[in-house]
């Protein structure tokens, strides 16, 4: 971290859909859990990301409140956090076009998620999903944040943030932004397919079988454990023995990251059984730290003008924090600010 800058976390989802086991854990939980670090903590629902792909208008306004009910009803308190929607604070979109004049091209050419998402439809994706990761880098160094909690697939767009962040620096002689910091941590990281467990879970997977959705009822929770692919073997009293096993792992993995629990913990109390006897525990506990929330957000959800009030709220005291960052940066690069 760097010691001129006031540590600082951000962090953002896209709500581009119903959001997922994977997100709670590799995100939201933590999001909570880092208001209690004593650092300054600001969550973004980004929706200009969003937009990259395709988004009915009408769906995206109630997939943005409904990720915004899952924010607080994971434990973001808007009284402790910052929590707004991108597109309410001009300064990312303008901060997102200096820093793409920094990025090199071939940094982007090598993105992985633009590989993925863009797949064999290249030359027919938006120019912005290409230039996805400079936003998302600007989201982040709008705020000078130097700590970034984000579930194992953002981590090259984190590398890219500190690659920009220093390529500026450098550029132009200052030590202006922070070299940010990911914050990779925990048993559930990348929390994988319960159809296939060499992919995420993932939203946007066609198959809803693959992924618990936060809004899930208790029933389709314990049917969706019932039916993750596994295999036939009974569970090992250590990790080590499922390394050749990653169905049986994920599911390892999403109960001790449910129940608070170490892996080597959780082996320990069910070596020697098989998934007759795991999935049900699973889904108990799965169901147990779940249905609270779920029925968080459809109270939440109930009331959108609130929603949208603290999204305002939010955006006001974000843009506080980001506007004189940006402006500093248009001065470093040269631009005239004559008006009044
Ligand atoms: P996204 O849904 O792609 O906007 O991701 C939002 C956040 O959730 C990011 O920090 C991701 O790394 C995290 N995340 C998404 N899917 C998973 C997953 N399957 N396992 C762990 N973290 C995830
Ligand atoms: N790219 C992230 C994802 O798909 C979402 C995101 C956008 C983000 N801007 C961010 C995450 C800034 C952390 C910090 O998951």
């Amino acid at each position: 971290m760097n010691a001129t800058h006031t540590p600082r976390i951000f962090s953002g989802i896209q709500p581009s859909g119903g959001l997922t086991l994977g997100n709670y854990l590799g995100a939201l939980k933590r999001f909570a859990e880092y208001q209690d670090s004593g650092l300054e903590t600001i969550y973004c629902l980004v929706d200009l990301h969003a937009l990259t792909v395709w988004q009915d208008p009408a769906a995206l306004i109630e997939q943005t409140r409904e990720a915004a009910a899952a924010f607080m009803a994971a434990g973001v308190d808007p009284a402790r956090s910052i929590l707004f929607n991108q597109s309410q604070v001009p300064a990312h979109a303008e901060l997102s076009w200096l820093l793409s004049c920094v990025a090199r091209v071939g940094w982007m050419d090598r993105m992985t998620q633009f590989k993925d998402k863009g797949g064999k439809d290249r030359e027919r994706v938006s120019l912005a999903l290409y230039a996805y990761p400079a936003l998302m880098a600007a989201d982040i160094l709008v705020y000078h944040a130097t700590a970034v909690p984000v579930g194992e697939d953002q981590k090259q767009h984190l590398e890219l943030t500190r690659d920009i962040a220093a390529k500026f620096n450098h550029d132009y002689g200052v030590d202006f932004f922070p070299i940010t910091n990911p914050l990779i941590e925990g048993a559930a990281t990348r929390v994988m397919s319960l159809r296939d467990g060499s992919k995420k879970m993932s939203k946007s997977d066609p198959s809803d079988a693959s992924r618990i959705n936060l809004t899930d009822d208790a029933d389709t929770i314990a049917q969706k454990i019932r039916k993750a692919r596994t295999d036939a073997d009974p569970l090992p009293g250590s990790m080590e023995g499922l390394k050749d096993r990653p169905e049986a792992r994920n599911l390892v993995n999403i109960y001790a990251a449910l129940s608070g629990e170490g892996t080597d913990q959780v082996l320990a109390r069910f070596e020697g059984q098989g998934f007759g006897a795991f999935k049900p525990a699973l889904a108990e506990v799965a169901v147990a730290v779940l249905a609270p929330i779920t029925s968080r957000m459809t109270e939440l959800k109930s009331d959108p003008a609130e929603i949208d009030r603290i999204l305002g709220d939010g955006a006001e005291r974000a843009e506080a924090i980001a506007r004189p960052i940006v402006e500093r940066t248009k001065e470093i690069m040269g631009m005239i600010r004559s008006r009044g």
